[in-house]
């Protein structure tokens, strides 16, 4: 009988389908009702309803606690993964209720769930060569708190095959955004900012794509230490600082920014280790200062990326942003500084909600599951090759 679920789901040709996604701002629950039809390059979706869902006050908190290798509890973080699923069930069904939608109408989701711990580099143990990674909200109660069938656990599928798990947007990049005459790239600034790059008329084989290093995280990590919100809305604290040169000069040291792709990072290497650096650098001086610092940093990354990785073999033409960044009018002046002669526009341009995309990624996903296609992109992850990704989960 549970066969026939999937088999039902695999010849339906529309599908209704949820995609949930949470990133290292953990910020809320993006949540998206798409519809779509047919898979691979000729998946089509169209976007029925997109919200983001806030966490609860001081979950943010408890997360990061939990996140953390020297502070999490194993109690705490083994209850996070029913309680983040719960979160993502409430925003599931909250999200069919928008788009006039019962769950019983909703054939699929797809969720990345929420990073807790990603640890891309091999350490030996027990004689084995490993890397992991954790993404808690479990799928499996997902898909029983709403009744509906979902993909979730995405990024394990390319551990396992020699990949980092990470980026996993590049497919979606490709599928949904590459051009046949035009070399593109496509940069999401989340909490970490990550590239994709689209030589014009490419094949998945020549996607190249990397996280650059830093988003919002460290602009994030600040407000909050000085004035206790989540961002810097629209970039106006940043817009009334100076930027402090020799911080600057520091930051763009991190060892990350020089690592060759494919590579990708996290709170790991940008999260409070290095905000507390910045502090102690920046004693004395004016938060508007570091606010705007670090939102040159980001923009400075991003651009060296480009010049370091990508130019020479593919010099762009266009730059097409999304992500929570995009709000930031100070980065996107900055990235339109740097990028002199690219043109820098939102994905919005090309039909692609900015804040909606990384939760359309996983509804599409989770379709390339179902149809059985590849999930991941090897000059994205550096995996050995191409494999289906995700758990599927019956309700
Ligand atoms: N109005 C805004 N002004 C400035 N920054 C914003 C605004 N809205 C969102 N952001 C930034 O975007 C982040 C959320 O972006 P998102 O794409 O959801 O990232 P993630 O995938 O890491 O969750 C926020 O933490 C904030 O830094
Ligand atoms: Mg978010």
């Amino acid at each position: 009988m549970k066969m026939n679920t999937l088999e039902k789901l695999f010849r339906k040709k529309r599908k209704q389908v949820i995609g949930l996604m949470s990133g290292t701002s953990v910020d809320g629950i993006d949540a998206v009702l798409v519809a779509i039809t047919g898979s691979g390059t000729r998946s089509n979706i169209r976007q029925r309803a997109f919200q983001t869902y806030p966490y609860p006050r001081g979950f943010k908190q408890f997360l990061l606690k939990n996140s953390d290798a020297d502070t999490a509890r194993l109690d705490e973080v083994t209850r996070l993964d029913m309680l983040v699923a719960t979160f993502f069930a409430d925003a599931a069904k909250r999200i069919a209720r928008t788009a006039g939608l019962r769950m019983d109408d909703v054939d699929l989701i797809g969720s990345h769930g929420q990073t807790i711990h990603h640890l891309p580099q091999r350490q030996r143990l027990f004689g084995k060569s490993i890397r992991s990674t954790l993404q808690i909200g479990n799928p499996s109660a997902l898909a029983k708190f709403t009744g509906v069938v979902t993909v979730g656990d995405f990024r394990v599928g390319d551990i396992a095959v020699g990949g980092s798990g990470a980026p996993l947007v590049p497919l979606f990049d490709y599928l949904m955004l590459r051009s046949r005459t035009m070399n593109r790239a496509v940069l999401n600034i989340g909490g970490i900012a990550n590239i994709t790059v689209l030589p014009r008329n490419c094949s998945i084989g020549d996607v190249v794509a990397f996280d650059t290093g830093p988003g919002n995280m460290i602009i994030d990590a600040l407000t909050h230490r000085f004035i206790n919100k989540p961002f810097d809305n629209g970039g106006m604290i940043a817009s009334r600082g100076h930027i402090i040169p020799e911080l600057l000069q520091w930051m763009i040291k991190h060892p990350y920014l020089r690592l060759k792709p494919p590579k990708s990072t996290g709170r790991e290497a940008f999260g409070q280790v290095f905000v507390d650096e910045v502090l102690k650098r920046g004693r004395g001086m004016e938060p508007a200062d570091l606010v705007a610092t670090s939102a040159e940093f980001m923009a400075l990354s991003i651009f060296q990326s480009y010049l370091r990785f990508i130019r020479r073999k593919t010099p762009l033409a266009e730059l097409f942003v999304s992500g929570g960044g995009v709000h930031n009018a100070y980065v996107m002046e900055a990235l339109r500084r740097y990028f002199t002669g690219i043109s820098i526009r939102t994905t919005d341009e090309l039909g692609i909600s900015s804040d909606a995309k990384e939760a359309l990624c996983f509804a599409l996903f989770a379709n390339e599951a179902v149809a059985g296609h590849a999930g991941n992109v090897p000059g994205a992850t550096g995996a050995r090759m191409q494999t289906i990704l995700g758990v599927i989960a019956l309700p």
